[in-house]
């Protein structure tokens, strides 16, 4: 049986992440593959209550990255890999791009430090594919603001998610052996096709 993956969605928010998780999960299941969903910040007991707490209360940037990566810690050694040791695919709606992203191109922390922690909970662990929804700063705005109640995140200015978009851009550039953008303005149809065909090749 061929190594199970760990595959990572990222974006911006209002990139329309939701909508092509289900896209994913068609695919893999017409592919037959085992696989499990999960979120960051989230994904366990304790990481959900740090989701909370991360989305509501306000806090300083350096607490916000370690809080991030605690989640994380937890998230790895209880969920993601005894899930891919068993055999089982994980799909996670975000992972360490999105600390890199947000709290290293929208906050401005040190790249360095959020590099450390990085080493420190995952040592040389990666995704298999990470899936780049990438989208204008304008349409995400206006997706967003459908929703009745925003985050703190998503609460945030315009420059800030030009500077989150262009440092998931930059990462994108930097790691092409595991990046693939999709430009979630795409008619569905071909990012549907675009979709199944990357993931079919992480099957050979
Ligand atoms: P998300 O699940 O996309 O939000 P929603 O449920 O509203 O679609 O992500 C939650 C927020 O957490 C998102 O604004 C990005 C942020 N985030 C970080 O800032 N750093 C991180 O490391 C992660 C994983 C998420």
């Amino acid at each position: 049986m061929k190594k199970a993956r760990f595959i990572t969605l990222e974006g911006i928010d209002g990139a329309g992440k939701s909508t092509q998780m289900s896209r994913i999960e068609a695919a893999l299941d017409s592919l037959g593959i085992g696989y499990l969903v999960t979120r960051e910040p989230g994904g366990t007991p304790l990481g959900e209550k740090l989701r909370d707490i991360l989305l509501h209360q306000d806090m300083h940037p350096e607490t916000e990255a370690l809080l991030m990566f605690a989640s994380r810690a937890e998230h790895l050694s209880s969920v993601i890999r005894p899930a891919l040791e068993a055999g089982t695919w994980v799909i996670s709606d975000r992972f360490t791009d999105a600390s890199f992203a947000y709290q290293g191109g929208g906050r401005g922390l040190d790249y360095g430090k959020l590099a450390m922690l990085e080493q420190w909970v995952q040592g040389t662990f990666r995704p298999d594919l990470t899936l780049l929804f990438d989208v204008p700063v304008e349409v995400a705005r206006k997706r967003l603001m459908k929703n009745a109640s925003l985050d703190r995140f998503e609460h945030e200015r315009d420059a800030f998610f030009g500077r989150v978009r262009d440092a998931y851009l930059d990462r994108a550039a930097r790691f092409p052996e595991r990046f693939v953008v999709i430009d979630s303005g795409a008619p569905p149809e071909e990012i549907g096709e675009r979709l199944e065909e990357v993931i079919a090749t992480l099957c050979l």
